[in-house]
């Protein structure tokens, strides 16, 4: 008699602390917009999170065109943190996100220690927001414009001043634009941090030789895309190593393999960024490779190969 075997899903559920996901795939900051944009392209309800576009306590124009140029394997851009406002936001763009069935994470900036603290205070009353991200990649106006999250002790103090704020989950977005990134997340963990994100982009710059020109209007720009992968697997693995709370990776993520790297690597969920300008289909279909694989290999949960990354040769 033929035995009828029926194939058990893995199991995809991961934790960032407090905040429960459905499955590990989410989409990064300031590339899938605020949720809308993608909803005829993407099933929303697949994803374990939308993280959105970062938002400040007032709207902000960004830095004039050109603002994005492509490089080999990536892009730059200068979008210089354009945003609503975090009013337009809860009034315009919170109805969409509440219904579109997936957790919704706010990405938040500041320039100053206030700022961030307000924003917090602020979100953690509206409905449907699940947790925030929080982005160090700004200038610290009070502090002669260096970057929050390149100083140890002003990461702590917005990781501190956020969590007092709120009690929504707090994940901190690390910059990899640092000497020491183990540092940095030790810094945010021991300040309270639920979880850390990284990498943020890396600072970059191109010249048209012609008009002998920057091709971006500030000169300098973020770079994203497979060329910083590598870069961003190594902190990854570095941080996953250092710090007891969980880790999201975020760099250059374009396929089911990237991803399955960065989990290997340590991380307990991943963000997809630059690959949604170029395949809106990405997450999902990442999603999809990753429950392939778990399969393929036996593994019956998403936490069989989280960390599992094997250093003997
Ligand atoms: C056009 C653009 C806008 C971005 N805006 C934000 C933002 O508002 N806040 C933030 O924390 N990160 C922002 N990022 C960084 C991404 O969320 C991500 O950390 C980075 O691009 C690396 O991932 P990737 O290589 O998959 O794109 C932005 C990136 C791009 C390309």
């Amino acid at each position: 008699m033929d035995t009828l075997t029926t194939a058990v899903p893995p199991e995809m559920k991961i934790s960032l602390g407090p905040l429960h996901l459905a499955n590990p795939v989410m989409t990064a900051s300031g590339t899938f917009g605020y949720g809308a944009e993608f909803s005829n392209l993407v099933d929303l309800q697949r994803l374990g999170a939308l993280v959105v576009k970062g938002i400040s306590l007032e709207p902000r124009p960004g830095n004039p065109p050109p603002r994005v140029v492509e490089t080999a394997c990536g892009m730059l851009n200068a979008i210089g943190l354009e945003n609503v406002g975090l009013d337009r936001f809860i009034h315009q763009k919170m109805p969409f996100l509440r219904t579109c069935g997936s957790r919704i994470i706010v990405n938040i900036l500041g320039d100053s220690i206030d700022e961030y603290a307000i924003l917090a205070e602020k979100l953690t009353l509206v409905t449907g927001v699940d947790g925030l991200e929080v982005n160090i990649s700004c200038p610290n106006v009070k502090k002669g414009g260096v970057a929050f999250g390149t100083v140890p002790e002003m990461a702590a103090a917005v990781t501190r001043a956020v969590k007092n704020a709120t009690d929504l989950p707090v994940i901190i977005k690390l910059s990899p634009n640092v000497t020491d990134i183990a540092a940095m997340a030790k810094a945010v963990d021991e300040s309270g941090a639920d979880a850390v994100s990284l990498i943020n982009t890396l600072i970059g710059m191109a010249i048209d030789i012609h008009s002998q020109k920057p091709k971006l209007a500030n000169i300098i720009g973020g770079l994203s895309g497979p060329a910083i992968k590598p870069v961003a697997l190594r902190m990854v693995w570095q941080v996953a190593r250092t710090v007891s709370i969980p880790v999201v990776g975020i760099g250059g993520i374009g396929t089911a393999e990237d991803a399955i790297e960065f989990l290997l690597a340590g991380a307990s969920a991943v963000q997809i960024g630059t690959a949604n300008f170029y395949n809106p289909a990405a997450a999902e279909q990442i999603l999809t490779g990753i429950e392939a694989y778990l399969s393929r290999q036996g593994a019956s949960s998403i936490h069989d190969i989280i960390g599992s990354l094997r250093t003997t040769i």
